[in-house]
């Protein structure tokens, strides 16, 4: 079946063009001038022609960090499961994600993918691929990275942070990353020093600091530079190719940046939270409230959100992904006396295009970096380009037509997450999508969600093409 996309302005990575874009089942036929002998044809002949007058035609939203149902702790699970999440995704200009098999210690890598295949299986309303977390470094854990690869799961996740349950020493985040260099594969680093967080937050405790904001004030941004900085550096000595996840503050990105300038291959993404959210307004508040706004690097102040936009302009920044962990309120109340054991993370994976639409109109970021660092970086650094990431003949078809002049606010009564709260409450966002198609099948069709589960698949990836 032919679906015509007329009369919209396609937004690539080098600027907006007005151009009809062409469907043929699930990849895209042709992108044509329009009012061409093509395009007319090609409308004349079409199943259905969609009328983006006035609207951007993007290509879909890659969201390169999410958990859903992601089981953090006995007690508490991350509320969007595979068929939530990947609907909400969708309704905020998302058409593909990817989340993390995780290996806990004492666990197989086999099992970990096995299992994480099985919960999204039939669940997906769009296409996903999945990352490795790696909690367990060993000979046998490294050994079986080398099928990981072929299966599709190009890119693995050690943290610096979380000692006793994810943490890895530099011993072997090193001996991990010379692993990676061998296969080509995309090292990906929570970037905080856990071991020095652990001892500040037991002393915050252990003196009656246990509210929320000292979730924030035990988790400096200087540790989270210097852990950027030792990562680098191993980085660097086995030569792999390193992305620092969810970075959110001034210091860790000026480490960022000085790793590129010595022309590693260092990319780094941020997250709206950290261009929005402060420690100040979210986290230093009273209960509950406090407790919706903990996530793991914390919210920081007003300051650094300036350094983040900037750069997300200079392309120090890369990439925008969500780092999409929401739990609701009474899993949240886990940690009502004691910061430590409420479970990390927010909820943002329907609202990462219109917040950072919003900064495009507020002068914060171009255009064309709008789409470059929701969907067309995120595609090339994992493997996911050129069938994600563009709107080009032969790419997938995963469109979305977004109009950029409808306001609307954001809030729990209105988002599709299944959460109860929303921390983006009463912000005013401009832009929204219109319709989303995801390899040509409709999944919003003009603000109405005709998606299921079970549409979306897994995507094996590549290796990127954007490593020097
Ligand atoms: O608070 C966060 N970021 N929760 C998700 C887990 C992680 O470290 O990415
Ligand atoms: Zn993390
Ligand atoms: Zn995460």
């Amino acid at each position: 079946m032919t679906i015509v996309v007329r009369g919209g302005s396609v937004v690539s990575t080098s600027g907006a063009t007005p151009a009809d874009v062409v469907i043929d089942g699930e990849t895209i036929a042709a992108v044509l001038a329009p009012g061409s002998p093509m395009a007319i044809a090609a409308a004349d002949g079409a199943a259905r022609v969609l009328d983006a007058t006035g609207c951007y035609v993007l290509p879909g939203g890659v969201d390169a960090h999410v958990h859903l149902q992601l089981p953090m702790s006995p007690d508490a699970t991350s509320s969007d499961t595979f068929e939530t999440g990947t609907a909400a995704a969708a309704w905020g200009g998302t058409t593909t994600v990817i989340d993390f098999a995780g290996q806990l210690a004492g666990m197989h890598v086999r099992d970990a993918i096995d299992e994480r295949h099985a919960e999204a299986d039939g669940q997906c309303v769009i296409d996903y691929g999945f990352h490795l977390s790696m909690g367990d470094v060993h000979d046998a854990s490294l050994d079986e990275m080398d099928a990981v690869m072929d299966e599709g799961i190009t890119s693995f996740k050690y943290f610096m942070a979380y000692p006793g349950a994810w943490y890895s020493d530099d011993g072997k985040l090193l001996r991990a990353m010379q692993r990676a260099a061998d296969l080509g594969a995309m090292v990906m680093m929570h970037a905080e020093n856990g071991i020095a967080i652990d001892v500040l937050r037991n002393q915050a405790v252990e003196a009656g600091r246990a509210e929320p904001v000292w979730h924030g004030r035990t988790r400096p941004s200087r540790l989270e530079g210097e852990a950027v900085h030792r990562a680098a550096a191993l980085a660097e000595i086995a030569g792999a190719p390193l992305y620092i996840v969810h970075l959110s503050s001034a210091d860790a990105l000026e480490q960022v940046r000085w790793a590129r300038n010595r022309g590693q291959n260092v990319f780094a993404e941020t997250c709206p939270q950290y261009l929005y959210l402060t420690i100040d307004e979210h986290l230093d508040r009273e209960g509950l409230d406090g407790l919706r706004a903990i996530c793991s690097p914390p919210l920081r102040e007003h300051h650094h959100h300036g350094s983040l936009w900037q750069g997300l302009r200079h392309d120090d920044l890369a990439v925008v992904a969500t780092d999409h962990c929401p739990f609701c309120d009474n899993e949240k109340l886990l940690g009502v006396d004691d910061f430590r054991a409420t479970p990390n993370g927010l909820g943002s994976i329907e609202h990462r295009m219109d917040l950072l639409h919003s900064g495009v109109v507020t002068g914060q970021l171009g255009l064309s970096r709008w789409v470059e660092t929701c969907s067309t970086t995120p595609a090339r650094l994992f493997g996911l380009y050129p069938h994600k990431g563009v709107i080009a003949p032969g790419s997938d078809a995963d469109i979305v037509v977004y109009d950029p002049d409808v306001t609307h606010t954001l809030g729990a009564e209105t988002h599709h997450m299944n959460l109860d709260h929303s921390v983006w409450e009463g912000v005013e966002v401009t832009g929204q999508v219109r319709s989303v198609l995801s390899r040509g099948t409709f999944v919003i069709d003009d603000r109405s969600f005709v998606g299921r589960a079970g549409h979306g698949r897994f995507v094996p990836r590549g290796v990127s093409d954007l490593f020097v």
